[in-house]
């Protein structure tokens, strides 16, 4: 599991990854996300590359070896910062970095990157380029289907093509446009319409290009669909982190074709000793646990699980015999609901 992946190998994890979200996707996350799935490729939350590079904050990079394949994410407009960003990513160990150009909040606006890089195609082909020379790691990246009155038939074929031309060989797409006035965060990741058939007729038009559509993607039939119908990847978020057993746990199977459904109790388990660590760095049990709550969501005993977790978790010498408390609960519910 640790192994790093090569650009082929790569590419293949990629057919399914877990999208970069702030606040969420942090290291203990992934650990969680990597023991549900050996195969699907993990992203950081987004780190800037001033904070890395000017910031001097290199701590934002840690995380476990048991997470590859990981891609870090990074934001950033400026080519010789973001360069720089880039290789203390790869030399931390990262299989791939990633730049963000779809992300569209107001803090990110005003350092000029995520989202308002679609109306920069060629700065971001200079960002790509620069990345590409610093790092032998895969250089991707992460985009909108457009901004504002763009108008996404023209503008992304445009951006694919300069990005490509400078070096980039895989991008991830979030099949709606960002409204870079007037809505909120979350607000962009729901108002503006999903148009997954303009990400299917993109890679008819750019056959050597590793295209992953992301937006709105709820299972994994729907993610086999994307993949039956010629797309090299999907990327899904929301569903993965609040339902990760639905995504996840049959995603090596039925995606990958490799090993067997994963065992949401199992996981809960492995994750003692991995809890145990960090107690022992001088971490919280909820800054982990917080990530564990829809774990049997959909499932027998689902409502107990999240109800013990997020209301104990967070109390003085909360502990892992919480954790094996809750699960101990859980465990007999769902073992009689498979045998029924
Ligand atoms: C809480 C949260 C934080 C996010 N942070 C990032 C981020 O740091 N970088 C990024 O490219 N996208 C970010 N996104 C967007 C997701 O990566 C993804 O594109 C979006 O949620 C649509 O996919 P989904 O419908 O499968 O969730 C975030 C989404 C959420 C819900």
């Amino acid at each position: 599991m640790s192994k790093k992946p090569n650009k082929n190998r790569l590419h293949r994890h990629a057919r399914l990854s877990c999208a970069p979200m702030m606040d969420w996707t942090d290291r203990h996350c992934r650990y969680l996300h990597r023991l549900l799935s050996r195969e699907t490729l993990l992203y950081t939350e987004m780190v800037t590359a001033p904070a890395l590079v000017r910031g001097g904050a290199v701590h934002l990079l840690d995380h476990d070896a048991a997470e590859h394949p990981v891609a870090l994410q990074l934001g950033g407009s400026e080519p010789g910062e973001l360069a720089r960003a880039a290789r203390l990513g790869a030399e931390a160990g990262y299989d791939e970095i990633n730049l963000n150009c779809g992300c569209p909040s107001d803090r990110v606006q005003s350092g000029t990157f995520g989202a308002v890089l679609m109306k920069d195609a060629p700065l971001v082909a200079e960002c790509v380029a620069a990345m590409r020379d610093a790092v032998p790691v895969e250089v991707t990246v992460k985009c909108r289907i457009g901004v504002d009155d763009q108008d996404p038939e023209t503008v992304l074929p445009d951006f694919l093509s300069r990005i490509a031309d400078a070096g980039c060989t895989r991008v991830i797409i979030h099949a709606r446009k960002a409204w870079l006035q007037g809505l909120s965060p979350k607000e962009n990741r729901d108002i503006p319409p999903l148009d997954h058939d303009l990400v299917h007729r993109i890679k008819a038009r750019f056959p050597g290009l590793h295209v992953s559509i992301n937006g709105g993607i709820g299972t994994l039939d729907e993610a086999r669909r994307h993949l039956e119908a010629g797309l090299d990847g999907v990327m899904i978020g929301r569903a993965a982190y609040h339902q990760p057993s639905d995504i996840l746990c049959a995603a090596d199977p039925m995606i990958f074709g490799t090993g067997t459904a994963s065992d949401p109790a199992r996981a809960v388990r492995s994750m003692l000793p991995y809890i145990e660590r960090h107690l022992a760095g001088g971490g919280k049990l909820h800054q982990v646990t917080r990530h564990m709550l829809g774990l049997f969501a959909g499932r027998p005993g689902a409502r107990a699980w999240r109800r013990s977790l997020s209301e104990q978790a967070h109390l003085p010498g909360a502990g892992p015999g919480l954790v094996e408390a809750a699960l101990d609960r859980v465990a007999p519910l769902a073992a009689a609901a498979r045998a029924v």
